[in-house]
């Protein structure tokens, strides 16, 4: 192999980190065989240089400041695996565009809040800035946008984004224990961020969403925008009664554009069981894509961990030794459009409606005039008994409405004496 090898230099060696320098040194002659040329790591910056580490970092140039990666002559490809939006990672991923090397990352945060401005900086210096990784893990769902789906006006994209919350769902629904025994057990699992809050609140989930809005729609990278609401409030009663009723509790990321109406949220959706994307269980995830000419298409896998992130991280790698440069978010960034999102409150769609209140007469009576009066037709309705008997579930699953006359129902109901608390919206997903 004639061809001058790539020299790439790696940021960050914790669990993802250390899996590209395994893949590497494992799997460098497939690699070089595959690209046309050597793939060499000849840097590496971490936290701390004495900790014991399954891969041997003694070969490469050590640096203490990852930010100086950025000033190597030799690094043709700056990989930041460092995560956050800002600071270390911001200023690495700046310098190395400035100073023309390549940039690969696996950091949802900083493509979501920067993308836009680091894609325009890629272009200006003639690299390019990639990550497969930042997206559902090992699920190349970035490549199939840009290029297996290149021909394609896509119309949705619906996606379990985020490992944790859809490990804590079904564990909640399969061994019935709750929400925060389960959320102690994705922590020791190592499933949850550092900051769970990031998982369950659905940050994360929401980053994810973002870059895959701009590349689906062309517009411009806008988390700011996405209507954003985590798990929390989700409880073993409403993922019983979602059974019962034969749907599945899923967080999904939903962007769309429906004839020229853009949505963007994350949220916890109750979904028919016999989708696919609802049998996707545990730790996995799922993108559920519509488009024009393809119509519809499921991928599934593992979003998360060592061998999957690091696989992601290799394909682009693998890219730019071979010399296949792609727009960051599909096409130029001059193009990238701003666009206006949709209000939640404008949201159209069915909803499910728990109330737990006195079980006494006229309180059914009383919903239901609710929410004839804010013209919410019901599909269906279900009455459950609590354990002692003196409360009870009223379970409304309503045809399609607005969320602003949700909103309004919800607030009327709340009101009612009988009422115990506020009621729990949860918006199904026809997919
Ligand atoms: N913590 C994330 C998840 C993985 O649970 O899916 C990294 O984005």
């Amino acid at each position: 192999m004639s061809k001058k090898p790539l020299n790439i230099a790696i940021a960050g060696i914790g669990t993802v980190g250390t899996g590209v320098v395994e893949i590497i040194q494992t799997q460098g002659e497939l690699l070089s065989q595959r690209a046309g040329r050597p793939i060499n790591i000849v840097a590496v910056s971490s936290r701390n240089q004495n900790k014991s580490r399954s891969v041997d970092l003694g070969g490469f140039t050590w640096y203490n400041n990852p930010v100086d990666i950025a000033s190597d002559p030799s690094v043709d490809v700056v990989v930041e695996l460092i995560g956050g939006a800002d600071g270390v990672a911001y200023e690495l991923c700046e310098k190395a565009l400035k100073n023309g090397k390549h940039f690969v990352t696996a950091n949802k945060a900083l493509i979501a809040r920067h993308g836009a401005s680091l894609a325009k900086l890629a272009e200006e210096n003639n690299v390019t800035i990639a990550f497969e990784a930042a997206v559902a893990g090992g699920i190349p769902i970035i490549k199939a946008l840009k290029e297996g789906l290149s021909s394609n006006n896509i119309s949705r994209i619906s996606g379990i984004l985020n490992g944790t919350c859809n490990f804590m769902l079904t564990a909640m629904a399969e061994t019935g224990r709750d929400f925060d025994t389960i959320l102690k057990e994705a922590q020791e699992l190592g499933y949850a961020e550092s900051d769970p809050s990031f998982d369950i609140d659905g940050v994360d989930a929401a980053h994810k969403l973002a870059i895959l809005t701009s590349i689906a729609f062309g517009t411009k990278v806008d988390f700011e925008s996405i209507y954003i609401e985590g798990i929390r409030n989700i409880s073993l009663t409403d993922i019983k009664f979602a059974r019962e009723l034969g749907y599945k509790i899923k967080l999904l990321g939903i962007c769309s554009n429906e004839n020229g109406i853009f949505e963007q949220r994350v949220c916890p959706c109750l979904i028919p069981e016999e989708y696919p994307v609802a049998r996707v269980d545990g730790v996995n995830n799922a993108l559920f894509i519509q488009g024009e000419p393809i119509g519809k298409l499921v991928m599934e896998g593992p979003g998360a961990g060592k061998g999957a992130t690091a696989s992601a991280v290799i394909a682009d790698i693998m890219d730019i030794a071979r010399g296949c440069f792609s727009y960051a978010f599909n096409i130029p960034s001059s193009l990238l459009k701003k666009q206006d999102f949709v209000d939640i409150t404008q949201h159209e769609g069915e909803y499910y409606l728990r109330i737990l209140a006195e079980d006494k007469a006229g309180v059914l009576a009383g919903v239901t005039d609710i929410l004839k009066d804010e013209n919410i037709s019901v599909s269906s309705v279900l009455q459950k008994s609590t354990a002692k008997g003196e409360n009870a579930h009223i379970i409304v699953i309503t045809h399609e409405t607005f969320e602003q006359s949700i909103i309004k129902a919800v607030e009327k109901i709340e009101k009612i004496a009988s009422v115990i608390k506020r009621p729990n919206v949860i918006r199904i997903e026809s997919l």
